[in-house]
């Protein structure tokens, strides 16, 4: 996944905030509750891994216009920590369009609670999507 659309700088308050991709999509807007968390009291990687899965099929599914599975999650990076009351971001783009499948990087941005406005890249991933028919199997995307 190519990082060329953002850039990073420290806040005053020393953060390191990122600016928002320009060549990405905003696909989902959530925000992570207590019960989402990990023995740490940070939120639990498989929670965010869901979010960033629905995120992720957004764009294929408004060019299948039909049933999609996921079939392959690449390049999974959890760059910092998702809080609690953090106001996560998603962004997405197809960076590749197969006979059956559709290829998607996903990048997550956070807000952090008091520091809104403020965007903190916590998550990048690469996923794949198969178009499949009633019975499961693969099929052809029209385009
Ligand atoms: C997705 C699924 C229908 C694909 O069936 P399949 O018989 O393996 O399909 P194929 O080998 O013909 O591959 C279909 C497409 O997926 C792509 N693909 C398959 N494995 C892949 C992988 N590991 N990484 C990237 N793409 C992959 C193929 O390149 C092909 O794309 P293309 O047609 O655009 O070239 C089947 O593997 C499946 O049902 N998996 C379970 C999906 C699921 O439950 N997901 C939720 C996870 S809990």
């Amino acid at each position: 996944m190519t990082d060329e659309s953002t850039q990073d700088a420290r806040a005053a308050n020393g953060n390191l905030v990122t600016q928002l991709p320009t060549d990405q999509e905003l696909v989902l807007k959530v925000i992570p509750m207590p019960a989402d968390c990990n023995a740490n009291g940070d939120i639990f990687g498989g929670w965010v891994m869901a979010q960033v899965d629905l995120a992720g099929s957004v764009l294929p599914a408004r060019v299948v216009r039909g049933r999609i599975t996921t079939v392959a999650v690449k390049e999974f990076i959890f760059k910092q920590p998702v809080r609690v009351g953090d106001i996560l971001s998603f962004y997405a783009r197809i960076v590749r369009i197969g006979n059956t499948s559709i290829t998607v990087d996903v990048a997550c941005f956070a807000e952090r609670f008091r520091s809104q406005g403020q965007f903190v890249k916590v998550t990048q991933a690469t996923l794949t999507y198969v178009a499949i028919d009633d019975l499961g199997a693969p099929t052809q995307i029209a385009q």
